[in-house]
């Protein structure tokens, strides 16, 4: 059987870096307010020309560089993001002209916050045909150049970031299950107003925004997640305590808490960066994973639970062996 197998991991922030104190003089929270809901206590934000492919390009580079393979050996790029650089061509296109792995198939998916998982899976399906040998699986994004700074109910959540992993096909497992899902009727409770086909606005930003009903997406988010873990443990055939890492989706850390008690894991066996990183969209869990890699927290022959949930509603998981 063949196995698609996470060989390394990379990723990369933006370098300024803003804290809740920092946002308590452009909008009306507070730094408690922050913490106590969310878990957050800063987040990197990208610099004035800085790109969702750029911080693609350099999470990238440093996974191919822990991998030790070239650029030119992919023979697939898949990036899950929302925030591309521009509409087209893809921003995974433009991340493979950088590297230098011209050639091989690339393209994005846009599952929200699920983007990175949604593209692992993919990846994994490619992997497993026998169809790709090596894959490099991006989760990219640049999501406060959507936020409202005005708006205190979302503009505190967000951060920029990417992480990305290098894939490789395997007789040794490897990613041992995926579940993708997603449900468009929920989609009036997290959304962009605009775009292309529907047009742009004469609003600030160009009515670019992101129009969310925090606490039902909570509710739906804690709900879902506990099924789809559930789903995920079947479809691999394991159990709770057969699971060593929980590497959740870091967009609240109360709802990651309730998927850490769903599945009777205590909070030092699940992988938290959004008190750093807050919510980077598709950038959180490979960050997260990567963080959890460096830090010599993951170790080889674990078994990990990735899982995400985000706007469409969309929500997806991996179950592997690292
Ligand atoms: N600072 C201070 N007060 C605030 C702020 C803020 N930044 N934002 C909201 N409040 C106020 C509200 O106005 C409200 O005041 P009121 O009681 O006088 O009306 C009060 O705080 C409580 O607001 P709620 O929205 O009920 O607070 P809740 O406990 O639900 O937390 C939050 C809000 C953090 C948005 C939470 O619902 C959440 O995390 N939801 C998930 C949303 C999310 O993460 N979306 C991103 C992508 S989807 C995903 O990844 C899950």
């Amino acid at each position: 059987q063949i196995y698609a197998r996470i060989i390394a991991t990379g990723s990369a922030l933006p370098e300024r870096i803003v804290t809740n104190a920092d946002l308590e003089k452009i909008v009306d929270t507070s730094d408690e307010w922050i913490r106590t809901r969310t878990g957050i206590r800063q987040r990197h934000i990208a610099a004035d020309g800085e790109t969702t492919g750029d911080l693609a390009f350099l999470a990238a580079q440093r996974a191919l560089e822990a991998a030790g393979v070239k650029a030119s050996e992919l023979d697939l790029i898949i990036l899950g993001t929302t925030t591309p650089d521009i509409i087209f061509p893809s921003t995974a296109c433009l991340v493979q002209h950088r590297l230098g792995a011209n050639g091989c198939a690339a393209f994005d998916v846009n599952a929200a916050c699920s983007g990175f998982v949604y593209a692992l899976g993919i990846a994994d399906k490619f992997i497993r045909s026998g169809q790709s040998k090596k894959v490099l699986v991006i989760g990219a994004e640049t999501l406060t150049r959507m936020v409202d700074w005005t708006e205190r109910e979302s503009c505190v959540l967000f951060g920029d970031g990417a992480g990305a992993v290098v894939l490789e096909a395997s007789n040794e497992p490897g990613i041992y299950a995926t579940c993708l899902h997603a449900d468009g009727g929920y989609k009036h409770l997290l959304y962009n107003p605009v775009g292309v086909s529907v047009g742009f606005k004469d609003e600030p930003n160009h009515g670019v925004r992101i129009n969310m009903s925090g606490r039902e997406v909570f509710k739906v988010a804690v709900k879902t997640l506990d099924s789809l873990v559930e789903e995920t443990l079947q479809a691999a055939g394991m159990v709770e305590s057969d699971i060593d890492w929980l590497i959740p989706h870091q967009a609240n850390l109360r709802i990651i808490e309730a998927t850490a008690k769903r599945l009777k894991m205590s909070m030092d066996r699940v992988v938290v960066t959004v008190d750093k990183h807050a919510n980077t969209s598709s950038g959180s869990v490979p960050l997260a994973l990567d963080y959890a890699v460096r830090s010599g927290k993951v170790q080889r022959g674990q078994t990990l639970l990735l899982e995400a949930f985000g706007g469409g509603f969309t929500w997806a998981s991996a179950l592997l062996r690292y």
